[in-house]
């Protein structure tokens, strides 16, 4: 065999790798394989636009406040009707949550219902888009629980346990997906050449040992004790933990599920946006949890698994400790014994 036929046999697609998982569910119909599929797409088109926001003048604000109360990149609207139009015109999709919309986006109504249900953040890590730091997209996959028809808030609201695939792009010096469909978590690197997303990282593991601990530590003064005190325990736990943040929970989470440690985002208090933490709980805290839980590792709210959180609003906020599952029990027990 000559090389370059070795080399080609090696190489496996984002969309083969889909379908090979599918292939050990008998009863699957490909339905998901083609709405992850359409996510990767979707995830193509905005590493395209993210590469060039420079050059088209597509950096900066649209001037607009979206329903978090928070400044509209013109990025975040690209990256929102990508994967809007991209996903919803297949016939896959009930419905829709996205960051950037207060309310679930219905299906067009000239298309199809299906069976699944997409919640979305287009584009995280906005705040970082002018100065080209890394940013990322994060998406999670429910089955509906309505039989028919548009689907309702009830098939959105659901808890992390009931995910049926969650994954996130970041957009950095590579561009790379990494999802789980409830089968180890998998990665993949988007060859610009080929504009495919090439297996790199199959079966990843959070590593047990060294890594880094991730927070923005400029709010900490307004932190509960219990966070302050594990964040202490980080910092004098014999220099085995080197702190590292970015600013875009896709990319430091990336980096925590790579390299092991841990990321958290406490609650603030007296910071009325951050009461409760700032992730939100359905589109950024549980697609990484389940991710994370996949791979090893485990995420709370600091008293419970996130995974175990019924939502009772959308865009609901979540204090998250993410990563290395004993660290994350070590928040826990910080919380717990301090507040
Ligand atoms: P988004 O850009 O989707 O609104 O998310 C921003 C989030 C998240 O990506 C990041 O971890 C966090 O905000 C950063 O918050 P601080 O600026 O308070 O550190
Ligand atoms: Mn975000
Ligand atoms: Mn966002």
């Amino acid at each position: 065999m000559t090389n370059h036929n070795h080399a080609a046999r090696r190489l496996t697609t984002i969309e083969q790798h889909i379908l090979d998982e599918q292939h050990s569910f008998p009863a699957a119909s490909g339905t998901l394989t083609g709405l992850l599929y359409d996510v990767a797409l979707a995830g193509k088109i905005i590493a395209a636009q993210t590469t060039r926001a420079g050059l088209v003048e597509i950096l900066g604000r649209t001037g607009e406040i979206n329903v978090q109360g928070e400044r509209v990149m013109k990025l975040d609207v690209l990256a929102d009707e990508a994967i809007y139009t991209l996903t919803s015109r297949t016939g896959r999709l009930a419905a829709l949550v996205s960051e950037e919309h207060a309310d679930i986006l219905p299906i067009p109504p000239q298309f199809p219902t299906g069976k699944y249900v997409l919640v979305y953040d287009p584009l995280d890590g906005s705040s970082n888009i002018d100065f080209n730091v890394s940013i990322g997209t994060i998406f999670a996959i429910y089955q509906r629980k309505s039989a028919a028809g548009p689907g309702a808030l009830e098939d959105c609201l659901r808890m992390g346990r009931e995910l049926v695939a969650a994954g996130y792009i970041v957009y950095s010096a590579s561009t790379m997906l990494v999802y789980s469909a409830g089968h180890g978590v998998h990665g993949f690197t988007l060859d610009p050449n080929i504009g495919e997303f090439l297996m790199t990282h199959p079966d990843i593991c959070i590593p047990e040992q060294g890594g880094y601990y991730s927070a923005d530590r400029g709010h900490e003064d307004h932190w509960s004790a219990g966070a302050r005190r594990f964040t202490a325990y980080l910092h004098n736990s014999g220099s085995v933990l080197s702190q590292r943040y970015v600013g875009s929970l896709a990319a430091d989470f990336h980096r925590t599920l790579l390299s092991g440690g841990v990321f958290y985002y406490p609650a603030v208090n007296n910071d009325p946006v951050r009461s409760q933490g700032k992730l939100r709980l359905l589109y950024e805290a549980a697609p990484f949890a389940f991710i994370a839980e996949q791979a090893g590792g485990y995420a709370s709210d600091g008293r419970r698994a996130i995974l175990d959180i019924q939502p009772t609003s959308l865009h609901q906020r979540t204090p998250l400790f993410i990563g290395n599952r004993r660290l994350v029990e070590k928040a826990e027990e910080f919380i717990q014994a301090y507040g």
